[in-house]
């Protein structure tokens, strides 16, 4: 791993979960001192240039995290522009799988959740179709597993 890790965090449509997880981990980074790239991008092209959701953003407000930025498609340049590519859910996750350039490449995208203890396997839930509460909840998902992945960045375990 670079002494400064790349990270790009994933979704389908950037515009809900991966802004969200973007801006949580930079706030887990910046609190344990750790210096980080980290973007965002969707799987998908339907919101490119678009703000994150408004009802993301509130979630964002309501728990004191800032969510903002342009919603942006990932391409095949981003396994050279990232260390580490991490997927919301299991298809996106796919999804990079066949983007990837190489076999080699698909080693370095991982399951966000996989960093919180017990939550192994699971996605983060697309809130778009949802209320309020999914949104919340996507907030503090996005909080407990950008703990984790800083700490497993700390100890070169990611
Ligand atoms: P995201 O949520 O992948 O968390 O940004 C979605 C955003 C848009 C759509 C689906 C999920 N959509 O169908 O447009």
């Amino acid at each position: 791993m670079a002494t400064r890790a790349r990270v790009l965090m994933v979704c389908l449509g950037n515009i809900c979960r991966s802004p969200t997880a973007e801006a949580a981990l930079r706030e887990a980074a910046d609190e344990a001192g750790l210096s980080l790239t980290v973007e965002s991008a969707g799987t998908a092209a339907w919101h490119v240039g678009n703000r994150p959701d408004s009802r993301s953003r509130a979630a964002g407000s309501r728990a004191g995290l800032h969510v903002d930025g342009a919603a942006r498609q990932v391409t095949a340049q981003d396994f050279e522009r990232f260390d580490l590519l991490v997927a919301m859910d299991a298809s996106n996750a796919e999804a990079l799988r066949r983007l990837a350039p190489d076999e080699a490449a698909t080693f370095r995208i991982r399951l966000f959740r996989d960093y919180v203890e017990g939550q192994q396997g699971l996605d983060v839930p697309d809130p778009y179709h949802g209320g309020r509460d999914g949104f919340d909840e996507v907030v503090g998902i996005c909080r407990a597993a950008a703990a984790g992945l800083v700490t497993a960045l700390s100890e070169g375990d990611a």
